[in-house]
C-alpha cells in the first residue's frame, strides 16, 4: 500500500505525476490559500503533507496523528515549531538552492528601483507627467560604485553580492556568524560588525532568517546609526525588522527610503503608512515568484516529501530536526 499524503496547494502534472508514483495522495485545488479548517480536515489521516507554509503548532499535531514529514515548498520555515516536531518525531523539510538566483534577481531590482525611483516614475510618466525641470526629486541615487552591506551573508545573500560586485563595480560588506571567504575572494566582500554596516552602507539589506534572536533585528536604534540617504532593502522576513521604528526613521528623514519585499503583518493593510510613503518601494512578498523557480521548489518539495514517506533520507532537512533522519 502507498503511503498517504496531502498537497496542500495546485501543482504542475510533473509534480503530480512524480507524487502520484509513490504516495497515494489528496491535493487542494483551488486557487485561493487552503482554507484552514479543510487543511485540519485532510491532515488527519495522511503520513507526509506538502506545503507552501505551515502553522504546525499544538492544534495542528494534536490532529495530525499520523504525520511524518510536513515538506515546506519554501526556503525560510519560521512557522514550524521544531521543539514540538522533533518531540512528535516529525520531519520537516524546505526548498534551498533552487530558489537563490531568482530572489537575488528581485532584491538587485529592488535595488535600483527604489534607488532610481523606478515605480515612481513609472506612476508619474502614465498620469500624463514628463516635465523635470529642476526638481531635486528627479536626481537620484547611483546605484554603481556604491556600498551595499549585506547583514545575514547565506546562500543569497553571496548571489547579492555576485551581482552587485561583479554587474555594478559596489563595494560589499557583510556580517555574518561565520565568515564567507568564497564572497571575500571572488567578490571582494569584507567582514564587519553590524555596526560598521549601518554606518557605511549606502544600501543596508537584511537576509537573516527570523529566529527568536533576528526578531526585530533592525529597529530604532539601528536606523539612527545608518547613513541619511541610506536605502534600507528587506526582502527575508518582515518581523526581522521593527516596522514601526522604520515608519518612525522614514518620517524622520533618518534614512534615504526603503525597498520592501515582507512586512509585519501580510498581507499589508492598505492604512499601513507605508503605503503612501513616496520613497518606499513594496512588492507582495514574491522574492521566489517566477515559474521556474516555483516549479523548481515544488519538484524538490515533492522529493523531499516522497524520500520522508517512503524511509528514505530526505534532502533538505531543517537543521534543528536533523537529528530526525
Ligand atoms: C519565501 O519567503 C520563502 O521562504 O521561500
Amino acid at each position: 500500500m502507498k503511503p498517504k499524503v496531502y498537497i496542500a496547494k495546485p501543482v504542475s502534472q510533473q509534480v503530480e505525476n512524480y507524487i502520484a508514483e509513490y504516495c497515494d495522495y489528496r491535493m487542494w485545488r483551488g486557487e485561493e490559500n487552503i482554507p484552514k479548517e479543510v487543511l485540519m480536515e485532510e491532515i488527519q489521516d495522511v503520513e507526509g503533507l506538502m506545503i507552501p507554509k505551515a502553522k504546525v503548532d499544538e492544534e495542528f499535531i494534536k490532529k495530525a496523528s499520523h504525520l511524518r514529514i510536513v515538506s515546506h515548498i519554501a526556503v525560510g520555515y519560521d512557522t514550524l515549531d521544531t521543539d514540538l516536531m522533533s518531540e512528535h518525531n516529525i520531519i520537516g523539510t524546505h526548498t534551498p538552492y533552487v530558489l537563490d538566483d531568482t530572489v537575488a534577481d528581485l532584491i538587485i531590482g529592488l535595488m535600483l528601483s527604489s534607488a532610481r525611483r523606478i515605480s515612481q516614475l513609472d506612476h508619474y510618466v502614465k498620469a500624463g507627467k514628463w516635465d523635470k525641470s529642476d526638481d531635486p526629486f528627479f536626481l537620484s541615487k547611483d546605484v554603481h560604485h556604491a556600498t551595499l552591506g549585506i547583514i545575514g551573508m547565506g546562500r543569497i545573500g553571496e548571489q547579492v553580492a555576485k551581482r552587485a560586485s561583479l554587474g555594478f563595480d559596489m563595494n560589499v560588506l557583510y556580517c555574518n556568524r561565520s565568515p564567507r571567504p568564497e564572497a571575500e575572494e571572488k567578490y571582494g566582500a569584507e567582514k564587519k560588525t553590524m555596526e560598521q554596516i549601518l554606518k557605511q552602507s549606502d544600501f543596508v539589506l537584511t537576509m537573516v532568517p527570523l529566529t527568536d534572536e533576528t526578531q526585530h533585528l533592525i529597529g530604532d536604534k539601528e536606523f539612527k546609526q545608518m547613513k541619511k540617504d541610506a536605502i534600507f532593502i528587506n526582502p527575508s522576513r518582515g518581523k526581522v525588522v521593527d516596522e514601526t521604528a522604520l515608519i518612525g526613521a522614514l518620517e524622520a528623514n533618518e534614512i534615504g527610503g526603503a525597498a520592501l519585499d515582507v512586512f509585519e503583518k501580510e498581507p499589508v493593510d492598505p492604512a499601513n503608512p507605508l503605503v503612501t510613503m513616496e520613497n518606499v518601494v513594496m512588492t507582495p512578498h514574491i522574492g521566489s515568484a517566477t515559474a521556474d523557480a516555483r516549479e523548481a521548489m515544488a519538484m524538490k518539495a515533492a522529493e523531499n516529501l516522497v524520500a520522508g514517506v517512503t524511509g528514505g533520507k530526505p534532502e533538505n532537512v531543517v537543521k534543528e530536526l536533523k537529528h530526525l533522519v
